[in-house]
């Protein structure tokens, strides 16, 4: 189903740019918030992988930038559909972090299941794009750098925290798992909400309407006169 879903989402050139320059700006994001990461650890060895990281997103987003604006530029028609961010998130698209707030090791999960979860959807991107090689190329490419980043994340958590790295990851899943929790009953609700007002206008609202039309016509046409005394009566305006 998700993979029918996917392939639908990928279909169209134009949501393809869009979908394309959306990931692109997450990507920039992400490379920001990793060279803060490197400015604010004392580790040398975190500082040094955290940059290369952050080059690495930088990477990527003039990659999806420029690949989006070629799909743009072919003159596709536009699409009104546009794809839920759910559906086909970028890297660490349904979740942001705080830098300074994060303990290292904390951030070490976060990434690595973040990238995790990039290296399997880019994969299943790359799969449904096989009618358009060149973008499918530039997921390939994209795709090796996170599988580093995501091999890395984990091997220096063991490193920070041998004894409780698999502590710290399984809470940082629960957490991850709680947010996507969070962001699908949003969705459900928003859903909800749609739903009912339809009913209401479709269902609730025409008898209303044919009351008020019906009562209009029983109503005589044109000005009245009003009777003297009450036309000049101070306190009502008839
Ligand atoms: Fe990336
Ligand atoms: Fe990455």
């Amino acid at each position: 189903m998700i993979a029918f879903l996917q392939r639908l989402v990928w279909s169209s050139t134009y949501r393809r740019a869009k979908l394309l320059l959306r990931f692109a700006e997450v990507e920039a994001d992400g490379g920001h918030d990793l060279v803060r990461a490197a400015e604010v650890t004392r580790d040398p060895i975190l500082r040094k992988l955290f940059l290369r990281h952050a080059s690495d997103e930088a990477h990527h987003a003039a990659l999806f930038r420029r690949r989006g604006l070629d799909l743009l530029r072919s003159g596709q028609a536009q699409t009104a559909m546009t794809a839920p961010p759910w559906l086909a998130p970028g890297e660490r698209g349904l979740d942001d972090v705080r830098i300074d707030e994060q303990q290292e090791e904390k951030l070490l999960a976060f990434l690595h299941l973040s990238e995790k979860a990039a290296a399997r959807d880019f994969a299943s991107y790359a799969k449904v794009l096989e009618r358009d090689p060149d973008t499918r190329a530039v997921f390939q490419m994209i795709l090796r750098d996170e599988s580093f980043h995501m091999r890395y994340t984990h091997q220096q958590l063991i490193r920070l925290e041998p004894r409780r790295h698999a502590q710290i990851l399984w809470r940082a899943r629960r957490s991850r798992l709680w947010r996507l929790y969070l962001r699908l009953a949003g969705g459900i609700g928003a859903l909800f909400g749609a739903v009912m007002l339809s009913v209401q206008y479709f269902v609730l609202l025409p008898p209303f309407a044919l009351l008020a039309r019906r009562a209009a016509r029983s109503e005589p046409e044109g000005w009245r006169a009003v009777a003297d005394d009450r036309a000049r009566r101070l306190t009502s305006q008839y």
